[in-house]
C-alpha cells in the first residue's frame, strides 16, 4: 500500500521567529503519516537544524534547471542536498503561471533534483478555463507527459493542484479529484503517490484523502497555522 505523505508549501512566508514556533509544534503535534515542509530558501538551514533526527522532512519549493554556473540568484540541485533536502516542488503553477516556467524547464529541473538524490513533488493542473473547455486530461497529461518522455519517475510525487482551488477557498470535490487521479494514475503506475493540493483545509481534507488514488496532500495555506497541519496530517493516517 502507497505510504500517504503531507507536504506543507510555505509560499513565501515565514520569519526566523514564526518558523521556530510552527517547526515546533508541527515535531511534537504530527504523528504517524509521513510530513514534509517545503520552506522558502534563506530557511533551509533553520529548518534542516530543527528537523533534523525528527520524523519531519524538509524541502525546498523551487530549483534551477542548470546544475552550476553563471545564473545569479538561482539555486541548484546539489546544494538544496547539501542542505539534508528530501523532497523539491517542480513546476508548481505559480511556477508556470507567473514566472512563465515551461513544460521542458520543469521537466528539466524534474531530472536535475533526481539526479542529485531529492524527490521532485511535480505539480500538474488545469485553470478554470481549461476545466470548462473539458480540457482538464490533455492539459495534465501534457505537463506530466513533458517529465515521462524524459525521463523515468522513479519514487518522485505527483501532485494534482486545479489552479482554479489553489489559495481560493475553492476545492475541487473529492469525486473530481479521484477522476483526475484515476487518469494520471494510469500514466505514473500503482507505486506512485498522488497528492492533491487546492485549498486543502482540516474542514475538506478526510473526504478527499478517502478517495482510493488520492495518497495525500499538498498543503498551502494551513500549512502555517500549526494546529491545521497538525489536523491534517491526522486525517492523513491509514486507519485499519
Ligand atoms: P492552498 O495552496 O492550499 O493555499 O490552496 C496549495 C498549493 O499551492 O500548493
Amino acid at each position: 500500500m502507497r505510504a500517504r505523505l503531507v507536504a506543507g508549501n510555505w509560499k513565501m512566508h515565514g520569519s526566523r521567529a514564526a518558523n521556530r514556533a510552527l517547526l515546533d509544534a508541527i515535531v511534537a503535534g504530527v504523528k504517524g503519516v509521513e510530513c514534509a515542509v517545503c520552506v522558502p530558501f534563506p530557511y533551509l538551514a533553520q529548518a534542516a537544524e530543527r528537523l533534523q533526527g525528527t520524523q519531519i522532512a524538509w524541502g525546498a519549493q523551487n530549483l534551477s534547471e542548470h546544475a552550476a554556473g553563471a545564473h545569479t540568484g538561482e539555486v541548484s540541485a546539489a546544494m538544496l542536498a547539501d542542505f539534508g533536502c528530501r523532497y523539491v516542488l517542480v513546476g508548481h503553477s505559480e511556477r508556470r503561471q507567473i514566472y512563465g516556467e515551461t513544460d521542458a524547464q520543469a521537466a528539466a529541473k524534474f531530472a536535475g533534483a533526481q539526479g542529485a538524490g531529492l524527490k521532485p513533488i511535480f505539480c500538474v493542473g488545469e485553470t478554470l478555463e481549461e476545466r470548462d473547455a473539458g480540457r482538464t486530461e490533455e492539459v495534465v497529461a501534457r505537463q506530466l507527459d513533458a517529465v515521462l518522455s524524459r525521463t523515468k519517475f522513479a519514487d518522485a510525487v505527483l501532485a494534482y493542484e486545479p489552479v482554479w482551488a489553489i489559495g481560493t477557498g475553492r476545492t475541487a470535490t473529492p469525486e473530481q479529484a479521484q477522476a483526475v487521479h484515476a487518469f494520471l494514475r494510469k500514466r505514473v503506475g500503482a507505486a506512485t503517490r498522488v497528492l492533491y493540493g487546492g485549498s486543502v483545509k482540516a474542514e475538506n481534507a478526510a473526504a478527499i484523502f478517502a478517495m482510493p488514488d488520492v495518497d495525500g496532500g499538498l498543503i498551502g495555506g494551513a500549512s502555517l497555522v500549526a494546529r491545521d497541519f497538525i489536523a491534517i496530517c491526522g486525517m492523513a493516517q491509514r486507519k485499519g
